[in-house]
């Protein structure tokens, strides 16, 4: 079935020059690129995306590293995009993410761990409706 997701190549992933190899993993593995945008966000549209974690002990940090710098905000559409997503971007703490994801490969941290990827078809809908909501 053809899903569409939202990806954020995160600010380490900017800052680090890591932009087109992520970018060229999405690409080669068939996913297609339905909206693409460089941005800075503010506290405010941190706290609207990750709405589910802002009471978190890890929320306040999480935010600082989030409006820390440009990132790239992305919709992907393919076969699966949703979980074939989560799969290429691997388990959410880098140390432990398996050899051959994004997370396992290219990060070291539990927090700057690269990439976002809806986890369901409702965040998808909603973080697509936030990010690009002139997207039909
Ligand atoms: P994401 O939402 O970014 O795709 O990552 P995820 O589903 O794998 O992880 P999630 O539980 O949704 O956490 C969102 C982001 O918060 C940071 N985080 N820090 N204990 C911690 O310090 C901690 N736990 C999570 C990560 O940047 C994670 O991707
Ligand atoms: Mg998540």
């Amino acid at each position: 079935m053809t899903q569409r997701t939202f990806v954020l190549l995160k600010p380490d992933a900017v800052r680090r020059g890591l932009v087109g190899t992520l970018l060229a993993r999405f690409e080669a593995k068939g996913l297609e690129i339905v909206a693409m945008e460089l941005r800075h966000i503010d506290g405010e549209q941190a706290d609207a995306h990750y709405a589910e974690h802002v009471e978190r002990d890890f929320y306040p940090p999480l935010r600082d590293f989030v409006t820390s710098g440009p990132l790239v905000a992305l919709v992907l559409q393919g076969d699966e995009a949703i979980e074939v997503v989560r799969t290429l971007n691997g388990a959410t703490d880098g140390r432990k993410a398996a050899p051959g994801t994004i997370r396992g490969d290219l990060s070291l941290s539990n927090r700057e761990n690269l990439v976002h990827g809806s986890d369901s078809p409702e965040s998808a809908e909603r973080e697509i409706a936030l990010w690009f909501p002139g997207l039909a």
